[in-house]
């Protein structure tokens, strides 16, 4: 099978895909998805099958607006009302108790479902022609990183997929926040809407789940059940250096020919690496759009180790430092700052 790309002009055709059990290559505005109508046990499966994804990670619905709540979700809460008020559609999943509505095998057989509405016109108008829920995970091949180009997910999906919608390059990056609201507000994966910006319409304060801060043991179940799995990592192993200095100690450290993905401002220091920019050190908006991309870019070529600065854990930058945390396996040197 050839995977078909498609262009703007064929979402009549993409839904139908859908409708008719048929696997998708859909963009969003943070990554692209490998869609499946979620009605549908059997094309659900199938995204398992052609991902390697183990079942027991459950997958996101995806809505064409908030008012589809209603059909797969039961006891939604006030809170739920006022935050995709405010951030749907965009980058943000909410976790609530499910309908039985809901085939066991987009859910992992968990009594939750997380929810969320696609802030893309062609996923918009893909899901609101085809008028069913759609499930979709990332579109990358389970472990590695998730794609942000219509072409990176061909990398990894021709073949085993019949198309791939082309809505261009995503525009947020990284995938969305996840956020529990059945009872107090849990925090499952940071993501394109900062945790600042949703406490900021919250009474009570969000929790962070303790995995998300490296904090295993703390944390009574693996609430998101794929932030448990390695993810987002090249072949060659990453290394993150953290402090002042980072960029001469990674250049003074490094060998000829390694690689590197550092903030523009530090582009010089590394005319001898393989090197991919992230953006301007204080820009989390230009790092989320380009991470992703960056680890990707390493898999093309024959470095053996990556060296990679990391942005502060601040908004949305927050989201990308896990990222790289991830691709990296938590290896990270902390350097002194007058080192
Ligand atoms: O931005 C995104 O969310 C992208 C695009 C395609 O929408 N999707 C995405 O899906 O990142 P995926 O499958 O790569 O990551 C979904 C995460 C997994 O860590 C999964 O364990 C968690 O969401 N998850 C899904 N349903 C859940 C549930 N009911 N309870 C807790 N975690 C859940
Ligand atoms: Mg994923």
């Amino acid at each position: 099978m050839n995977t078909q790309i498609l262009t703007e002009n064929q979402v009549d055709q993409a839904a139908d895909l859908l409708r008719k059990g048929n696997l998708l290559g859909l963009p969003t505005e943070t990554v692209y998805g490998l869609a499946a109508n979620a009605l549908n046990p059997q094309a659900v499966e199938s995204i398992f099958k052609v991902k390697g994804r183990p079942s027991d990670n459950p997958l996101i619905l995806h809505l064409a607006n908030p008012q589809w709540v209603h059909r797969y979700c039961i006891n939604i809460p006030d809170s739920f009302w006022l935050l995709s008020k405010e951030f749907w559609p965009g980058p943000i999943t909410f976790i609530l108790d499910r309908n039985q509505n809901i085939p066991d095998i987009v859910t992992a057989g968990l009594d939750t479902v997380g929810v969320r509405c696609p802030n893309h016109p062609l996923a918009l108008a893909v899901l609101e022609k085809a008028d069913i829920p759609v499930a979709a995970p990332s579109g990358n091949l389970s472990g590695k990183p998730s794609p942000t180009t219509a072409f990176a997910m061909y990398d990894d999906m021709n073949g085993k997929i019949p198309a791939i919608l082309d809505g261009g390059a995503c525009s947020v990056g990284v995938e969305s926040t996840i956020l529990d609201l059945r009872t107090t507000p849990v925090l499952l994966r940071f993501g394109g809407i900062s945790v600042e910006e949703i406490q900021a319409l919250l009474r009570e304060s969000i929790t962070i789940d303790p995995i998300l801060l490296g904090k295993e043991e703390e944390s009574s179940t693996p609430l998101a059940p794929g932030m448990k799995y390695r993810h987002y990592a090249p072949q060659a192993p990453v290394t993150i250096v953290v402090g002042k200095n980072s960029a001469s100690w990674i250049a003074s450290h490094g060998t000829k020919g390694d690689g590197v993905i550092c903030f523009e401002e530090y582009t010089s220091l590394f005319t001898h690496f393989e090197v991919q920019t992230l953006g301007k050190e204080t820009h989390f908006t230009e790092q989320a759009q380009l991470v992703f991309s960056a680890l990707r870019y390493f898999d093309g070529t024959t470095v053996s180790r990556i060296w990679a600065q990391c942005p502060k854990a601040e908004g949305l930058g927050t989201a990308v430092a896990n990222r790289l945390q991830k691709a990296a396996g938590f290896q990270m040197i902390t350097l002194e700052d007058n080192t």
